[in-house]
Order: structure tokens, then sequence, then C-alpha cells
């Protein structure tokens, strides 16, 4: 009984997500969302797979019952090491999760939605990707572009402690870390020509990372990606479009804490209520 709220929900071990949640505000202003942040966890980046997993599928459950019916992994670290195994696992019916990964690797692979064709030669040879440890080790984003494209050469930089700094609301050390991580990087690759910012806490950072790279390597962030594969999915699904009408946000950690540390990098007042 009762008419069921069918909000998007959207989950990240902590802030990240929310870069991704602002680009959809943005497109789709109308759409409720529920944010889930597992704040008091973050990072989950030094986690391992069987750890991630199960704090992921924690949330996502606290997340049906809000009454979503699709979940949106806005998070890295959980789309590589849970998302296969939660759908392999069987979700409850009419449930939907979607990771970030794909419309990432479709935007740099010049893929439409679905493109399940061979993999071919693309544009794009040498690609610098910044993830967190977890996500590097899954070596889940080399595979999903090796469905797609041949001859691209990838080189991974784990960036440890990046995560950490931003949800302590540390930026100094944050853009310290994002610097030296670039410079390991180009010790490795001193050429990029496209970088993949991995994790979604990274976007926080993207002038740094620009400003790192250097302007001739086309840096990459999910957010907007993201953002036009899930109106185009729901385009496609109007049936995942209820008429929930309460966006909210809910956290692990201390709410007031969290929503100073939300505000402060979306510059408008978000408040988080605990989970
Ligand atoms: N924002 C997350 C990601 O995209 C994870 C960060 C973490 O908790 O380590 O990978």
């Amino acid at each position: 009984g009762g008419s069921k709220r069918m909000a998007i929900g959207i989950f990240d071990s902590g802030l990240g997500g929310l870069t991704v949640l602002d680009a959809i505000c943005k497109k789709l202003p109308a759409l409720p969302l529920v944010y889930m942040g597992d704040n008091s966890r973050a990072p989950y980046g030094v986690r391992d797979a069987e750890d991630v997993y199960s704090l992921t599928t924690r949330a996502v459950e606290r997340l049906w019952q809000e009454g979503c019916d699709l979940v949106i992994l806005a998070c890295n670290t959980a789309s590589a090491a849970a998302l296969r195994r939660m759908q392999e696992a069987g979700l409850p019916e009419h449930k939907r999760v979607l990771g970030v990964f794909v419309p990432l690797i479709e935007a740099l692979t010049e893929r439409q939605w679905g493109d399940n064709s061979p993999p071919r030669q693309v544009a794009v040879k040498n690609v610098a990707l910044f993830a967190t440890p977890a996500t590097v080790a899954s070596r889940a984003f080399q595979r999903e572009l090796a469905f797609r494209a041949i001859g691209v050469d990838v080189e991974a930089q784990s960036c440890g402690g990046v995560v950490d700094a931003i949800e302590d609301g540390d930026l100094i050390l944050a853009e310290a870390l994002v610097r030296s991580h670039v410079q390991a990087l180009m010790r490795k690759m001193p050429a990029p020509d496209a970088a993949i910012l991995g994790c979604t806490h990274y976007p926080l950072m993207d002038t740094i990372f620009q400003n790192a790279l250097g302007e001739n390597v086309r840096v990459y962030s999910q957010a907007e990606l993201v953002a036009e594969s899930l109106q185009d999915y729901l385009h496609r699904h109007p049936d995942k479009l209820g008429q929930g009408s309460e966006t909210k946000f809910l956290t692990t950690g201390e709410p007031g804490l969290v929503s100073d540390r939300a505000t402060q990098f979306l510059k408008r007042k978000i408040i988080f209520e605990a989970a």
C-alpha cells in the first residue's frame, strides 16, 4: 500500500559522489535524489575487495529502504569491487544498480551507449589513469577499455592519501598530493594525450590536475558524462522515474561536519542527516 517514492539513489564512500550529484542536479533539476555517504568508513580505496563489497551492499540496501529503484554507485572503488558481483548475486525485482566506469570509457572510445561492436582503434593512444589504490589494483578500467578499444596504452597512478585529505577538508595537503602523483605518473608516461580522473573525489581538484598535466592533456571526469548517461537512461526507462519529490542527504558520519564540507565543495547549502 501507500505511494512508493522513487527518487534516484546516489552512493559514495564519502563526499566524492557529490560531484556526480551536482552534475545531475544541473541537468535534471526536477529529479529527486537521495544521497548516501558512508563517511564514517571512508576511504574505501585502501580496503580489500571483500570489505568494499559488503559495505557497498549495505549502503545500497539503505537506499532501497528510501524507496529508490535505481541506485548509481558514484564511486569507482565500489564500481570496481562490487557492481559486477552485486548484479551476479541478483538484485531485488525492479531494482537497478549502475556504475560510473562505462559512460567514461564510452566517451574516451567515442562510442554510443550500448554499442557492443568489437574493439577498434581510437584517437587516444596514451592514457593516464588516476584512481584509488583499490581501483588501480582491480584493473577494472583496463578490462572495460579492452572490450572497446585496441592500441591504447594505460598507465595507472594510485593516488594514496588524496581522498583522506579531501574528507578531512585539508585542501592544501590534497593539492600537494595531486601534484606529486601527477609528477610520478609523468615519469612513467611523459606525454599522455588524455587523463582519466577515476575517482569521484578528484573533480574537486580538477584545476590542480589540469595545471600539473599541462594544457595539451585532455582531462576526462565522470560527473558530466554520468549525468548525460542518466538522462539518456531515464528517457528510455521512464518507469524508473517515479513521482518521488524528496531530495535528501544521508551520512554515516557526523552530520554537522559532513554538511559543512559538502556546502564548502558545492558552494550551496547542503544539509545531511544521520543515515
Ligand atoms: N570516491 C570514491 C571513488 O570514486 C572512493 C574514494 C575512497 O573512499 O577511497 O573511487
